[in-house]
């Protein structure tokens, strides 16, 4: 039985059951090759679409390895518990995700090798998706109301850190890796550009109907019908399927549904705050 509760370390909130401070401390000595592929997100912004679309761009638009395995399997997160072990077994290209900080991250990514896609998200949204996904997470505690999650997410007290500490520290380092930033809503919006310059990005030379391929099996439809990427099969033990589903909307714009207005402007008022230095802007509907 997986006991919710977190686990704070250096500043980062992990899961208990889920991943251990030994582990993820670990991460920083890994032997990194060059070909090594980190999709790194804030969750709720774009994660199992990262594991789909590098999957894909990998095989060239092939959708065999998409039907045989769990997207969760063909592109690991890298601070689960067992991670080394898997990681250093498996043959190049490995591609991974993960929810970390940059701090824990392997030094060798740090200094340029790898290469890291951080995929960012409108945070109201991310906020919103993230709500959802606790009321049926059996690892995450389920929230009173909305408005008891908002208060988590804004202190940060939630699995992960504050986003704003997220999108910060990622950013603020960009140059130390092979960075490529791009946002949910741009994919949202124009997923055809967004294959091609990850495509560019990671240097896969696929022709454009390969590309097309990738696109088609990554669309929000077709992920939600196919059961190795839309997380139907992972038990009711760990994922309530009465209670929430993975892909539930895949929009920009839902936190206009569930935000007050006194909520929307303090969430403004803390973005402008701590987003100062950062010149990000994000598609908000
Ligand atoms: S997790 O738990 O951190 O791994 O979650 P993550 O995969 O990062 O985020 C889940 C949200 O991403 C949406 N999603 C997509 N949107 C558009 N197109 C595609 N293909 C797609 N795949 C996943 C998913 O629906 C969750 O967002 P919400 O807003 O809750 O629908």
């Amino acid at each position: 039985v997986l006991d919710y509760m977190l686990v704070p370390h250096r500043n980062f909130n992990l899961i208990n059951g889920v991943h251990t401070p030994d582990e993820v401390d670990q991460i920083q000595n890994w032997e990194i090759r060059d070909s090594d592929i980190f999709a790194v997100t804030y969750p709720k912004s774009g994660t199992i679409w990262m594991q789909q679309i590098l999957t894909l761009i990998e095989a060239k638009g092939d959708v065999t390895p998409n039907t045989e395995h769990l997207n969760a399997q063909r592109v690991p997160w890298i601070e689960l518990i067992g991670s080394e072990k898997e990681f250093n077994a498996t043959p190049s290209p490995r591609l991974r995700v993960t929810h970390l900080q940059y701090k824990f991250m392997p030094l060798a990514v740090r200094q340029k090798r790898g290469m890291v896609i951080y995929v960012a998200r409108n945070p109201k949204d991310v906020l919103v998706s993230y709500y959802h996904f606790h009321k049926y997470a059996a690892m995450l505690e389920t929230p009173k109301d909305f408005n008891d999650f908002f208060e988590k997410f804004m202190e940060g007290k939630v699995f992960g850190n504050c986003w704003f500490e997220h999108i910060k520290t990622w950013y603020a380092n960009r140059d130390n890796m092979n960075f490529l930033y791009i946002t949910y809503e741009e994919m949202i919006k124009d997923l055809r550009s967004m294959v091609k310059r990850m495509c560019m990005f990671l240097g896969k030379d696929l022709t454009e109907e390969q590309r097309a391929s990738v696109v088609e099996h990554s669309t929000f439809r077709t992920m939600k019908q196919n059961p190795q990427a839309n997380y139907k099969t992972v038990p009711d033990s760990l994922l309530d399927h009465n209670k929430g589903t993975f892909m539930r909307k895949g929009t920009i714009g839902d936190w206009k549904n569930h935000f007050t207005v006194a909520q929307s402007e303090r969430f403004d008022r803390v973005f402008q705050e701590k987003m100062r230095d950062l010149p990000l802007s994000f598609t908000w509907d």
